[in-house]
């Protein structure tokens, strides 16, 4: 997700934008740009990195003009550079746009572009909006040209538009990305959220999925693209600028939590072909013939990244039939791992900068394997250096705890999966079934948001132990450990992840009244194993905290605790699971005051050995 912001008024526009973007940057931070009206037509100033370098870049230049937009990037199209960061701007440099979202068919509309000899000047989506409003505008209003632009481009948008030949006036446009409006005295803010607008009035508009807007300074039109006017209410605000940056939620790995079923959509949005129950990944297309020839996995990650990795391992040989490992990449380094050309070795990492996990894919590129990068952050160093790879596109993670990214890990590794299984023995009908569920993962985790009170209850009966032990067997063992780093990361309690069959080979020593267990259980494969497992516990005084399928009334019973999670297919069971982990921790957290989005000690990105 990137921030927009616009501004037309009485004042200079350039530092009202700059300010804005400073509040915007959690959104994005890779490049960012800004472009205003002046008397010479449109200034425009870009740079790769974050707003800091765009103002050194700016330096003591007088911007003048009251009227431009503005743009902090996170990549998803073309990797973070000047010449990828936004505003981007028609051929002539008469009309500049700003873009938040993803354009699906941008490719189709290039090329139509390209044989109207526009030329590009950048890798990214957005610059073809520009290019389609000069080509629109060449034989209509521009008001009606946007219209049309818009009526071509298949995807999601917020867009704030200037165009030198209407120098007084903004045009925006929402379509699946958000987009507000501040309303001052004889000005007009727009931004991607009201942290850019609070510190300039309270009253705002929010504008709806296929709304355009017209704003001058003396008033604004809100229409659909169908140009039928809307008339749209207007909203005090009563949040800080910090309460807006984290969506009203209190903590960013709250409004993170509660993103995902936005970011598991985006993550799989256009990855998949129904028909023909396989996955199309755009970013592995140039090693498709490669993988045909992979005979071994190996996939490396730390800390949670590692866990997804682990759940990959289950899904790549029960569904691909490939023999795969998974190792620390900190580990990694050093065994004499047998990989060479028929290997792959699968780097996850969100921010894509691991030092380990970097280490690591070197190490196996040195040994001629095939390296693969399943990362969230475009144009990382991870994600330049392996062969190829697929972003999770989970928009930046800010709380270090991470939540998003890791079950949009889980999403690729799906994916990637019915890839490597649909070139071997995966059956058409078996792609087909596992896409038609992962399609429907993000409804089912939003029926385990809405039971978030629930998961809060069961936090404050359990938030002052001392120690916990986390079970799963199977797919969900590897969910076990994410839950317990969960726990330990934000709340500093011992917490300990435990293959549930381990138990009774020592562990269940320790366990007593005093010692509660979180046990994912759903019905799967396994669930009369781990069903017995419990009552191992339940017999030795042990508490459990069960996370089971919803209408499991045996559970109930024996459990002294359930969090229910929806029925789906065993291997995406995980996704659906580290949800309730992840709000219990989360509560664990806030319930024992503990600093949430930066807990004690950790780096959101480890770029050290
Ligand atoms: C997860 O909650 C932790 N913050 C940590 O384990 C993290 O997953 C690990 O450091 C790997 O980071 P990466 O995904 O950016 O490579």
């Amino acid at each position: 997700m990137c921030g927009i912001v616009g501004y037309i008024g009485q004042k200079k526009a350039c530092p009202i934008l700059i300010e804005g973007l400073r509040q915007l940057e959690y959104r994005g931070y890779d490049s960012a740009g800004i472009s205003v009206i002046n008397e010479n037509g449109i200034f425009t100033a870009k740079s790769a990195g974050r707003v800091q370098e765009l103002e050194n870049k700016i330096g003591e230049k007088e911007v003048f003009g009251e009227v431009g937009i503005a743009h902090t990037r996170w990549a998803t199209h073309g990797k973070p550079s000047d010449k990828n960061s936004h505003p981007h701007g028609d051929c002539k440099n008469n009309i500049s746009v700003v873009h938040n979202g993803i354009i699906e068919n941008y490719r189709e509309l290039k090329d139509f572009l390209i044989k109207k000899k526009h030329k590009f000047s950048s890798e990214t989506d957005s610059e073809v909006v520009a290019h389609l409003l000069e080509e629109f505008s060449k034989k209509m209003d521009f008001k009606l040209a946007v219209f049309e632009a818009l009526k071509l481009i298949k995807g999601t948008y917020g867009l704030a538009i200037i165009n030198s030949r209407e120098p007084e006036k903004i045009i925006v446009a929402r379509n699946g990305s958000p987009l507000v409006m501040g309303i001052g005295d004889g000005e007009y803010i727009i931004a991607s959220d009201t942290s850019a607008i609070v510190r300039h009035t309270d009253k705002v508009i929010y504008f709806d999925d296929g709304e355009v807007a017209e704003i001058t300074r003396d008033g604004f039109n809100v229409t659909n693209i169908r140009n039928k006017n809307i008339k749209k209410s207007i909203t005090t605000l009563d949040w800080t600028v910090e309460k807006s940056q984290k969506g009203g939620f209190d903590h960013f790995m709250l409004k993170e939590i509660f993103e995902q079923p936005e970011t598991i959509f985006n993550s799989i949005r256009g990855r998949y072909i129904s028909t023909e129950g396989n996955a199309k990944l755009g970013g592995m297309e140039g090693v498709i013939d490669r993988i045909r020839k992979v005979e071994k996995i190996v996939i490396v990650g730390c800390g949670t990244a590692r866990l997804a990795g682990m759940v990959g391992e289950y899904m790549l040989e029960e569904y691909a039939g490939i023999p795969t490992e998974v190792d620390y990449a900190h580990e990694f380094r050093y065994r004499k791992s047998v990989i060479d050309e028929k290997t792959a070795l699968i780097a996850i990492s969100q921010s894509g900068e691991t030092a380990d996990t970097l280490a690591a894919v070197r190490e196996a590129k040195e040994k001629g394997a095939l390296t693969l990068g399943i990362v969230n952050v475009v144009g990382s160093t991870i994600a330049r250096e392996t062969d190829a790879g697929v972003y999770t596109h989970s928009g930046p993670e800010i709380a270090v705890a991470s939540t998003k990214a890791f079950t949009s890990q889980l999403a690729v590794m799906t994916l990637i999966t019915v890839l490597f299984g649909r070139q071997r023995q995966m059956s058409l009908v078996t792609g087909q079934r596992i896409i038609r569920e992962l399609d429907q993962i993000p409804a089912k985790i939003k029926k385990i948001l809405s039971d978030n009170k629930e998961i809060l209850k069961v936090a404050k009966k359990y938030h002052q132990y001392e120690n916990f032990a986390y079970l799963g067997r199977k797919y969900n063992h590897p969910i076990a450990f994410e839950g317990a780093i969960k726990l330990k990361e934000l709340t500093y309690i011992h917490a300990e992840g435990f293959a549930s069959g381990e138990m009774k080979h020592g562990p269940i020593a320790m366990i007593d009244g005093n010692f509660p267990c979180v046990f994912v259980a759903p019905r799967d494969s396994v669930y009369e194993k781990n069903f017995s497992g419990i009552q191992e516990i339940k017999a030795r005084g042990g508490k459990v905290i069960a996370i089971a399928t919803v209408g499991d009334k045996e559970m109930a019973k024996v459990a002294d605790d359930v969090i229910y999670i929806p029925k789906t297919l065993e291997m995406l069971t995980p996704i659906l699971a580290a949800i309730p982990l992840q709000l219990f921790a989360y509560h664990m957290a806030v319930l024992n005051k503990k600093d949430v989005d930066k807990p004690r000690n950790l780096a959101k990105s480890v770029t050290v050995e």
